[in-house]
This record gives structure tokens, sequence and C-alpha cells, in this order.
């Protein structure tokens, strides 16, 4: 009987992991311009993280989570996000103490959520979020926002858009949850028994239901805007000010609420309109969580942040047709052509690697003609071809596969003037 990968996790293979280490420098190169450094965290931590910060009675605390007893009969849980264990490790290593506030912080790695599997929608994902902790400004969450935005464009995306919401401080918060209650009350026999629960605990998670989404009710459901007190409404009012300057597009929408508990005042999803990206539409998600870091045992320090998973980025590439350009193509694939010219492609190959130049050459005693075809399948810049005249005069044509175009040279000239010889071919071409 065969073993396969569990139900929502899969294995990235060759052809597919270069596609996501382009992905994965792009972001790298991204924050650090920003000058957000890595933050690297265990993958299990105490449940108790989660329960406290996620909120218990959100999906992911309730239906998501991997939670396990280990052999010391401790409570542990695989990460379902990253900014309880960043908040986490914020207050454990004082952080706050660093004399550079706010903490600007990013990662990027695997998280686990039970979830039902479709397209964009696994249970081990790979998500890359930032935090920025330590300071309320509004010029950092339009911050936050722009470096989300600009690692989609980059990547190429066209069809995306950002959408915000205010959810309020503490007061406003409190002024709306009473208004739930008095909406959904009278007529919450007609919910799911989640949602019953959810009604007194907390009912801004009924909005947020996969089951009752359809719901006549939560249309007409009191909206957060309308319960913004004076200063979290004038906080909006900044964040949108400071969007506008970084020039980052932006729709309202005043039904959206977050899945975590956590949140505060600025809310954000960044959402595909591409087609065929199938029924889940949201790339990220973020927010403010003042009041988190205290909640967590440390002192006052404010934060915002976002994650996106991988996937969803890639998913949305494949929907606008782009293909991402892959890094580490390969350089030249060496052809050769019997015993001798063989020892000297294993020699030359050996030459061009040392020398930081991706090289390729054949180990199945192909012919000529199919060892050709792998450099066109491997999606070579250059191939030489080293038969018996190449070994007697040390020179080979070095050939420019874009266009087909030869070019004479000694294989010393190859290895000393590589850079020169692709940007003068790569010029040819444009
Ligand atoms: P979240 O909305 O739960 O927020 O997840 C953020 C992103 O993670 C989603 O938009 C999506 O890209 C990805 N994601 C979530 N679940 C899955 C899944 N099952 N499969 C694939 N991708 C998934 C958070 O996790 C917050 N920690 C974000 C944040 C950071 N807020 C402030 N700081």
């Amino acid at each position: 009987m065969s073993i396969n990968v569990p139900r929502g996790t899969k294995d990235l293979l060759p052809g597919e992991t270069e596609k996501w280490q382009a992905v994965e420098q792009l972001i790298r190169d991204t924050c650090n311009l920003y000058q957000y450094k890595e933050i690297r965290t265990p993958i299990f931590e105490h449940t108790e993280l989660f329960t406290r910060s996620v909120g218990d009675t959100t999906d992911i605390v309730q239906k998501e989570m991997y939670t396990f007893t280990d052999r010391g009969n401790r409570s542990l849980t695989l990460r379902p996000e990253g900014t309880a264990s960043v908040v986490r490790s914020f207050v454990e290593n004082k952080l706050f103490g660093l004399p550079n506030q706010p903490v600007k912080l990013y990662y990027m790695g695997p998280m686990f959520r039970y979830e039902r599997q479709q397209a964009g929608r696994y249970r081990q994902f790979v998500q890359f979020g930032i935090e920025a902790i330590g300071s309320k400004d509004p010029a950092i969450d339009a911050e936050v926002m722009a470096l989300a935005m600009s690692v989609y464009k980059k990547a190429g995306l066209k069809k995306i858009k950002l959408v915000i919401n205010s959810l309020g401080d503490l007061e406003s918060r409190q002024a709306h949850r009473d208004a739930l209650i008095s909406h959904f009350a009278p007529h919450i026999e007609g919910f799911c028994t989640d949602c019953q629960n959810r009604l007194q605990k907390n009912p801004l998670r009924i909005l947020d239901c996969k089951v009752d989404r359809e719901n006549p009710l939560m249309s007409t459901a009191p909206k957060l805007p309308d319960y913004l007190n004076e200063e979290s409404a004038a906080y909006f009012e900044k964040v949108k000010h400071y969007l506008d300057i970084l020039q980052v597009g932006y729709e309202l929408d005043p039904n959206l609420v977050r899945g975590l508990d956590y949140y505060n005042h600025t809310a954000f999803e960044i959402m595909s309109e591409g087609e065929g990206f199938g029924a889940i539409t949201t790339l990220a998600g973020g927010g403010r969580y003042n009041g988190l870091v205290e909640d967590l045992g440390g002192p006052e320090a404010p934060g915002i942040g976002f994650g996106m998973s991988i996937e969803r980025l890639l998913l949305a590439l494949e929907a606008e047709g782009l293909n991402f350009s892959i890094l580490d193509a390969l350089d030249i694939y060496v052809v050769a052509m019997g015993e001798a010219a063989k020892d000297k492609a294993v020699s030359f190959v050996s030459e061009l690697r040392q020398h930081n130049i991706s090289a390729e050459m054949d180990y199945l005693d192909r012919k000529v003609k199919a060892q050709m075809k792998s450099a066109d399948r491997l999606n070579a810049k250059f191939s030489v071809v080293i038969g018996d005249n190449e070994l007697e005069t040390g020179k080979v044509s070095l050939k420019y596969l874009a266009t087909g175009k030869q070019q004479e040279m000694t294989f010393e000239e190859i290895v000393q003037n590589y850079n020169e010889i692709v940007i003068k071919a790569m010029g040819e071409l444009a």
C-alpha cells in the first residue's frame, strides 16, 4: 500500500520550488527596503498563547488548531498564524527595550489550520507576515499596507485591490457590540449553534460565520463605522490621508471584520480580482492590535501587521497568466561529442561553477541533438558544443539560445567575460 501526503498538504517539486525561491527573495528584498528584520519563532507554542490572543470564540481556535499533548503533559499547538508568536517573543525577549522603536519584524514559514481543503486553502501553508510594534502613528498603518501591496505589484499582479475598514477603539467596539446583540438576539434561533453561543460572548464573530453568511440579517446588521467615537474616526481619517500620500488606492468596506479577536482600529484585506482565481479571493489580511502586547504580559506597545500566504500569491499570478521569472536559470549548457570532449566538458563545467556561472552537461551518454534538447528544456541562456575541432583550436562557439546568434571565443574568455557577454547578448535582444 502506498502512502500519500496528508490531506491539505503538498510536496513542492523542482519546477515549483524555483518560483517559491523567487517570491521569497522578492519578499526579503522588499522587507529590507522598508527595514523590517527577520524573526524566527518555534513552529509550536503553548496552546494558551493562541486562545488568549486569537480568541477562544474564533473559528481558528474552536475548529482549526492542531493541538496535542506532549509526553510532559503540556498542551501544545502547531502555530495557526504568526502574530501571537511574534508578540510573545517581543515580550519574552524585552524587545520593547531596544533603542529603535517601533520594532519592525517579518517572518516567513509554515502555519497550520485544520480547514476544508480547496484551491488556496491548505492545512499547511507558508505565511509571510510583518509586525510593527511600538507605535500608534497612523503613518505606520499606511506603511504596512503599502509594503503588502508593493510585494504583489513587484510580483507583477495587476488585478488586486486593498479594502480597508476601522474597527475603532474599545469604547467604539463596545457600542457596536451592544447594537449587534440587540439586532441578532430576537432572531438568534434561526442561526447555527456556534452563532448562538457567540451572541453574548463575541457577537462580532457572527458577522464572520461561514454557515450563516447568506442570512438576510447579516447585511442589515449595525455597521462598525457608524459606531466610531471621535478619536477613532479621526485616527482612521489620518490612515487614509497617509495612504493618499503614498498613492496607495483603497476601497472602504464597512462590513470587513477580521476573523481574529486581537484587532482594533485599522483592519484591511487585499483581494484578487483575477478571473479564475476561485472562491477564495483574499490574498492577505491584517490590522492593528493595540493592547495585545499588554494582554500577553508586556508594557503598552501598540502594533500593526499583516499575513499573506505564498500559495495564494502564486495562485493569483497563475490566474493573471503571469509566469514568475526564475532566478536561477541555467547559464551555460555544455554539449560534448566523444570521450576526449567529455573530459574537457567535465573540467569546463566545474570551472564555470567555480566562477559563479551555473553550468550543466549530459550524464546519460546522449547524442548531440538530445543534449541540445536538454539545454532548451533547462532554459539555458547559452550552449557550447565541444568536439575534436574545438579541442584542437581551443575555441568554441558560444550560442545565445534566445536568438541563435553564435560567437567564437576561447574557454578562458567565456569565464573571464561572462557578465559582459550576457549584457551584450540581452541588449541585442532588446
Ligand atoms: P489571517 O487573515 O487569518 O490573518 O491570515 C492571513 C493570510 O494567511 C490570509 O489572507 C491568507 O493569505 C493566508 N492563509 C490563512 N489561512 C490559510 C490557509 N488555510 N491556506 C492558505 N493560506 C491561508 C492572520 O493570520 C494574522 N496573523 C495577520 C496579521 C498579522 N495581523 C496582524 N499581523
